[in-house]
């Protein structure tokens, strides 16, 4: 029976909502990994020999590869995790910037003034950016989120400042940490970006190098930097080290159909072959955690996807998708005991409800037969549609 259905639903919300964390919209930041570095001779690897990068760069084949695929059921809510706070991002058109093709990606240098000043236990000093991108047929984000590719990917790398330089600590534990950002077709031209493609032209053979002024790179990222993933990982470019602390966005960024296309189509590498799917494929986890600073939204059945965040990394890795949590540790909760209390009190008023509408329905169609002769009809015109 319908009021029974409506009552069963309506408590399982509520019951739900109160046992789930409160979701954190904190707003700081997320971090990301570094990512290749194209040490000056830029060896002799490829894109379309992967699986030999091990041979030439053993960490290739380490337990602790970037990138992965991010399974959004199996990640672990930890909304302790520290907002990221960038500082000196915001760069005035007098600091002029270097663009390059490296052969491998469209890399853009960063002064050190600009640092993530908050979200890990050290400062960490901004680098370089660039981009993965694939073709227009071929998605090329390099990290994935539940086995789908999107069409292009930012990588923000940053050294921690207890080293000298990039270079020093590439190769630390503690070393890098690379915030990424997921790159998708919109509307509209993103004039943030607009700022590094308008000047691609000047790069597109392998090794050039061009100079464009400073702009405000805050803007090549989410808006939202609350929201993100965090694992620890590696550059995804030989040598592989695993080095990198891995923050990766979960809003994405939004660029025009055009722009996309001239990211994808400009560059030339490799004895002027053109540039492109320049991603490394997802690597395994082998039991690595991936942590979510932020709670999953309710699926259609109002129930919480995620895991909470535990210790125990397997029952993580097992947890079922779908796995409630009412009631958990057994006892009536503040959150049960309301939740009842309303339940009862939606149901009385329903039934009341119930009683009045028949009550009036009854009354209305008494007057309909009594009031039938006066009324005339009029026809709807296509206005009140
Ligand atoms: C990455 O950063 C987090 C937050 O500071 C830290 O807990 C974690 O240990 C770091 N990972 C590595 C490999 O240093
Ligand atoms: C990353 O590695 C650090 C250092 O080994 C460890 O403390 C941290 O828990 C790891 N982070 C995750 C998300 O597993
Ligand atoms: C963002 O998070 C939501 C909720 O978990 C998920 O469904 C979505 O796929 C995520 N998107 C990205 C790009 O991470
Ligand atoms: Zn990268």
């Amino acid at each position: 029976m319908l009021p029974w259905t409506l009552l069963a639903l309506f408590l399982q919300s509520l019951a739900l909502n109160s046992a789930s964390p409160s979701s954190s919209e904190e707003d700081g930041s997320s971090e990301k990994d570094g990512r290749e570095r194209s040490k000056g001779s830029h060896g002799h690897w490829r894109y379309n020999d992967q699986d030999s990068w091990a041979m030439d760069f053993h960490d290739c084949k380490g337990k602790s590869q970037s990138p992965i695929n991010i399974d959004t059921r199996n990640v672990a809510v930890d909304p302790g995790m520290a907002p990221i706070k960038l500082e000196g991002y915001d760069l005035t058109d007098e600091e002029s910037l270097k663009l390059i093709n490296n052969g491998h990606t469209l890399q853009l240098s960063l002064p050190g003034s600009m640092r993530i000043v908050s979200g890990f236990d050290d400062v960490f000093v901004a680098a370089q950016l660039h981009f993965h991108w694939g073709t227009r047929e071929v998605p090329g984000s390099e990290h994935t989120v539940d086995d789908v590719h999107f069409p292009a990917e930012i990588h923000v790398v940053h050294y921690n400042s207890k080293y000298a330089n990039f270079a020093e600590a590439a190769s630390r534990p503690d070393g890098l940490a690379v915030l990424a950002g997921f790159i998708q077709i919109g509307l509209r031209e993103n004039e943030n970006y607009e700022k590094i493609l308008s000047s691609i032209k000047d790069v597109s053979i392998e090794d050039s190098d061009t100079e464009i002024p400073g702009f405000n790179v805050l803007h090549l990222l989410p808006a939202n930097l609350g929201r993100f993933y965090r694992y620890n990982g590696s550059l995804t470019t030989p040598p592989c080290f695993q080095t990198v602390n891995w923050t990766i966005f979960n809003e994405s960024i939004t660029v025009s159909r055009t722009q996309l296309a001239t990211l994808e189509d400009t560059l030339k590498a490799d004895r002027d072959r053109h540039l492109s799917k320049n991603f490394r494929a997802p690597q395994r986890l082998h039991g690595r955690r991936v942590l979510s600073s932020f709670g999953a939204l309710p699926d259609a059945r109002g129930r919480r996807v995620n895991p909470p965040f535990s210790a125990d990394v397997d029952s993580a890795n097992n947890g079922v998708p779908g796995n409630e949590r009412v009631g958990a540790d057994g006892g009536f909760t503040r959150g049960d005991v309301l939740a009842t209390a309303f339940g009862v009190l939606f149901f009385v008023t329903l039934l009341s409800f119930m009683v009045y509408a028949f009550q009036q329905q009854k009354k209305y169609s008494r007057f309909k037969k009594d009031a039938r002769q006066n009324v005339i009809y009029q026809q709807a015109t296509k206005e009140d549609i």
